[in-house]
């Protein structure tokens, strides 16, 4: 069988560390082309590990009738415009979170999967990691019972990526930690509670760390900083979302606050036990025999974060050896809530959806 040829557009920090080791350990495909505004940073990554092809234009290597997917780590705006465009010229897209930057563009994705009938699929790689297969199985099997409530975040004390740069400049990110961190740990929620439909948010989002340069995380050191660059975007976002089937879900996502130390948390509560995630740690309770019990799953330790588990879930679901475990609706979903907490914040007033 010939190898899938893949082509990369933006070779930057999470391209390098998580995407550039899963694509190499795959046995089924081969870089074939890199492509970055930074000529420089593709260049020498293209040197460093022998692909053939470097492009300034990601519109010159979607040209390329050999390339059979393209893998989108752009900063956030032009997502939806490389991933669309990749799909119209016949190619599978595996593209970076968040999926979009509003709606509109995440719809755009949704209905060019659909008529060019590739994979699309967006980076969810929290889902690959041991505790929340547990947590998802546990919850399928219908062991919490009736599940009506949960609370999630990812809160840091001093983590702000590319301070000034793409990251902290809203035309270009969509936002801060709501959009940045939300995806994530709303996505997990929502996946565990077998994506319910969500009707209203409400959200409040702060900003108060834009002169602070300290940093106790080591996800400051992603995107690129700038000096007395951009910060237009949260640093803190809280919220409530509201779900058709009654359910509710409590969310506060931060990459500066005065707290003691950053956490990622997601709890999820159900008529017959409760679960409990914090950072790589899962926790039942529940009752059992008439007693309170708290149960602590035997899990095998977390090595990596899923993304190459997601990257090459992909492989398989182009291979078609799997079902996608991520649809594109499910994407559209969660763009909408982002997009809706960020208006709800702007009017003080709940917005439905
Ligand atoms: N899943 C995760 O855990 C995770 C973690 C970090 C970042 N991300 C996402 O990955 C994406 C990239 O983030 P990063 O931290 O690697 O940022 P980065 O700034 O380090 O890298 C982005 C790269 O894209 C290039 N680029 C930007 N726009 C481009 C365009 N139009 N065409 C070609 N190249 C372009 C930049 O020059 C840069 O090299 C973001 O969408 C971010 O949200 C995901």
């Amino acid at each position: 069988m010939s190898a899938l040829k893949v082509g990369v557009v933006g070779t930057g920090n999470i391209f390098k560390s998580a995407h550039l080791p899963a694509w190499l350990a795959h046995p089924e495909i081969e870089l074939t082309a890199f492509c970055d505004i930074n000529q420089e940073r593709a260049t020498r990554l293209a040197g460093e590990h022998g692909v053939p092809y470097v492009y300034e234009h990601y519109q010159d290597l979607i040209a390329r009738e050999d390339i059979d997917i393209v893998d989108v780590c752009s900063a956030n705006l032009y997502h939806s415009e490389i991933a669309v465009a990749a799909m119209q010229a016949g190619k599978h897209v595996f593209c970076e979170k968040p999926d979009a930057v509003n709606p509109e563009e995440a719809l755009k994705m949704q209905e060019a999967a659909s008529a060019s009938g590739k994979v699309l699929m967006v980076m969810r790689n929290n889902r690959f990691r041991p505790i929340s297969r547990f947590v998802k199985q546990y919850m399928d099997e219908g062991h919490a019972g009736e599940v009506y409530t949960g609370r999630c975040g990812w809160i840091r004390r001093r983590g702000i990526p590319g301070k000034g740069g793409w990251f902290t400049t809203k035309e270009l990110s969509g936002g801060g930690p709501l959009i940045d961190l939300g995806v994530h740990y709303i996505d997990l929620a929502l996946w565990f509670m077998g994506n319910p439909r969500p009707v209203a948010v409400s959200g409040a989002t702060y900003r108060k760390f834009a002169d602070n340069s300290l940093s106790d995380s080591i996800h400051s050191s992603f995107g690129e900083k700038q000096e007395d660059g951009t910060f237009d975007v949260e640093d803190l976002a809280s919220g409530y979302i509201r779900f058709e089937n009654g359910a509710t879900l409590q969310i506060e996502f931060s990459w500066a606050s005065n707290i003691e130390a950053e956490t990622q948390f997601l709890e999820l509560r159900g008529t017959k036990a409760g679960l409990q995630m914090i950072n790589n740690d899962v926790k039942v309770f529940t009752e059992i025999a008439g007693a309170l019990c708290d149960i602590k799953p035997n899990l095998p330790k977390e090595k990596t974060g899923g993304h190459a588990e997601n990257i090459h879930h992909f492989i398989d679901v182009v291979q078609q050896r799997a079902e996608p475990i991520f649809v594109p609706s499910q994407g559209v979903d969660m763009i909408k809530i982002l997009t809706a907490l960020y208006q709800s914040a702007k009017s003080g007033k709940e917005v439905r959806l």
